[in-house]
């Protein structure tokens, strides 16, 4: 890591903005004086840029650290806020999401018809018994109504947990349950590589009999929206068809204003545990940075931009730069259903040419993926619309960065990488496209309202050239608000490490370079990031133990030049197992095992069946000496190791 961290500090190119692009651009470097002069004011200003139905007087509130309140004394509507409001304006008729089914179905939906489904649903919730602070699952692919759902749970104040419907049964009976959530929202099915992925049996399994398993189930309805048109079970008195009711329903509603604290969402992420943790997330605070950085980040102009979020409603940048900054910020955007690839490479390329989009974000690991299939694909394509691209998810690598730069950006484009969290809510450290000097590899400077510093282990800065760890230093709108249900587990995994300071420890280790900028280096706790989503090695750990054959197993997170990190094992499987069974296709099975455990994105690209693992004298497994072996590496130092054959013998089964 640290040559190569090296060799990336040595970067010399810049890439200054146009003169053009500079006097249109949104942001402006005055911001930057503006928040350091008065930082609390700044985020005040911004966030009267929303609608409140009852006006702020107090800003942050940092009495009880680390529980945080911003505009607290303030009310607003996230939804009105992202709707109505723009249709009051007179911008109904302006287009707000421009569908792509992957199968080539389209749908073009104004403001105006967003916010009259919206209110649909707002009164189909509230006819099923949702209110305020009720929880709600939604489970759905990329389709207008998942942004409709969203913002329907929004607007009664209730809260959103979206599951990513790549997420399996189990995942998300775990999430329905820690969130006691009363209403899943789901489809039959929706559009995957080319056919369609069923979602509803996944909802009928995590709900299926419970009887003696001790939970107590929260669901009362199922309501299920028809996209795939494929077979599904019902169960009548419990699910109800989007169809059937929404049209149905009144588009009369009433946007009442809630607490700026009022709970918005919860969102399940990997930790370094097995049990993945509820992000909380508020509404006014939030809504005030997710609307301000998607406007100064993606510098958007909404009469004239097409903007396109690549990612999945399912995670947070999903969450914060499809469905609420961006329509906070009354502009317009793609959504698009399916895969990239699907039905042939230059999909992606193809909706930018359809639809003439201007902004562009997504992850590195899709770019990575590209530049594999090789620059003939985006050059069959018109791409002369795109002005400004983003990057997100994970660390992007300079030749990725040049790639994006020259094939996608025509050599003109601004490239802002934004570095963020689920936890943050929203962007933290990025460029800002038109004022900064790009530089490739760098996430660079902390946006105006935000400081960060890199520290050492007691906390103290370490200064322009040396590694450390990121820390946030003071607390921002859209931050979390805790770990839902586990107060104690926010303070200890966020806080207590820099506890005297009073700053927030991000997992992320970073260097600054000598002109300051932030150079991200990868997570430094057992959380991996495997094309730019999170995952933890414990929960793919005790998902294989979970399975009879195994008796043991480490996961590690190892380079990959695609997906940035993979999912590596290292399995011992069970003597009793193995005299019952052939050993043969054992690693296959719990690549699938896994798969069906947490979900396919979770599936270790190899799993290595060996005899023992490396531990210390108190037994605590040694993952650096086995990355060195995932990635191929000579084994590190094993003088710590209560035996230290054991790496000879796993290199040697592993080759
Ligand atoms: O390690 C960092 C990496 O992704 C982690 C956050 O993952 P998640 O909560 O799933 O949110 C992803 C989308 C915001 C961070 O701790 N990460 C995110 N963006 C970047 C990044 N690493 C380097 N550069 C980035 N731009």
């Amino acid at each position: 890591m640290s040559s190569q961290i090296d060799h990336l500090l040595s970067e010399t190119r810049r890439f200054a903005p146009s003169a053009d692009f500079a006097d249109a651009a949104v942001g402006a470097a005055d911001l930057y004086e503006r928040a350091a002069a008065d930082r609390e004011g700044f985020w005040a200003d911004q966030a009267r840029e929303l609608h409140w139905h009852t006006p702020f007087t107090q800003g942050l509130d940092w009495s009880n650290p680390p529980f945080a309140t911003w505009f607290a004394d303030g009310e607003l509507n996230v939804a009105y806020n992202c709707l109505d409001r723009h249709v009051e304006a007179g911008h109904g008729d302006r287009i707000a999401l421009l569908w792509e089914g992957e199968n080539g179905d389209e749908r073009r939906v104004s403001y105006a018809e967003l916010t009259d489904e919206v209110k649909r649903v707002a009164n189909v919730l509230q006819g099923l018994g949702v209110g305020a602070g009720d929880r709600v699952a939604i489970y759905l692919p990329m389709i207008p109504e998942a942004v409709a759902a969203m913002l329907a749970v929004a607007r009664i104040g209730a809260i959103h947990s979206v599951v990513f419907g790549g997420f399996s049964a189990d995942s998300l009976r775990a999430r329905i349950d820690d969130a006691g959530a009363k209403l899943v929202i789901t489809a039959d099915g929706g559009y995957r590589k080319g056919k369609v992925s069923a979602l509803k049996p996944a909802v009928d399994m995590a709900l299926a009999d419970r009887n003696g398993s001790g939970v107590q189930e929260t669901v009362e309805h199922v309501l299920v929206v028809r996209r795939g048109g494929n077979d599904v079970e019902w169960q009548d008195g419990r699910d109800l068809w989007w169809h059937e009711t929404v049209p149905d329903a009144s588009p009369d509603h009433e946007a009442e204003g809630f607490p700026a604290e009022n709970p918005l969402f919860i969102l399940y992420t990997s930790g370094t545990t097995g049990k993945p943790k509820g992000i909380l997330h508020t509404s006014g605070g939030y809504l005030t940075q997710a609307a301000f950085t998607n406007r100064v980040v993606h510098d958007i102009h909404p009469e004239t931009d097409v903007y396109w979020c690549t990612a999945d409603i399912g995670w947070i940048t999903g969450h914060t730069y499809v469905t609420y900054g961006p329509l906070a910020n009354g502009a317009t955007q793609v959504l698009y259903e399916g895969t990239p690839d699907t039905p042939h490479p230059g999909r992606w390329w193809e909706v930018i040419e359809k639809y003439g989009v201007t902004v562009f974000y997504t992850a590195p690991t899709a770019i990575r993926s590209f530049m594999k299939i090789g620059r003939e694909v985006p050059q069959k394509f018109d791409l002369s619309s795109l002005r400004l691209l983003g990057s997100v998810g994970e660390p992007i690598n300079p030749e990725a960065w040049m790639w994006y730069r020259t094939i996608i950006g025509d050599e003109t484009a601004p490239i802002v990488d934004t570095w963020w969290q689920t936890e943050t809510g929203a962007i933290m450290i990025s460029a800002l496209p038109g004022v900064t000097e790009t530089k490739p590899g760098s996430a660079q400077v902390p946006l105006p309202g935000i400081t960060v510093d890199v520290v050492d282990d007691a906390g103290e800065p370490v200064g322009h050239g040396n590694g450390g760890l990121l820390v946030i230093t003071e607390p921002w709108p859209s931050m979390l608000r805790g770990i839902w249900g586990d107060p104690e587990r926010y303070k200890e995994t966020y806080w207590d490490k820099f506890a005297d300071k009073g700053y927030y420890f991000a997992g992320d280790g970073a260097r600054l370079d000598d002109d300051g900028d932030v150079w991200l280096l990868g997570r430094v706790d057992d959380v991996m990031n495997v094309s730019g989503h999170r995952l933890s090695t414990a929960e793919i750990e005790s998902a294989l133990v979970g399975n009879e054959a195994v008796a043991e197993a480490a996961v590690v997170g190892a380079s990959d030049e695609t997906t940035g990190q993979a999912v590596v094992a290292f399995v011992i499987i069970k003597q009793s197992f193995l005299k019952a069974h052939p050993a043969e296709g054992l690693a296959s099975t719990l690549r699938g095992w896994v798969g069906e455990q947490i979900g396919p994105i979770a599936r270790p690209r190899d799993i290595y069946i060996v005899g023992e693992l490396p531990k210390t004298r108190s037994g605590k497994i040694m993952r650096r000496l086995l990355r060195d072996v995932a990635e191929g590496r000579e084994v590190g130092d094993t003088t710590t190791l209560a035996d230290t054959m054991v790496m000879s013998t796993i290199s040697a089964q592993v080759k």
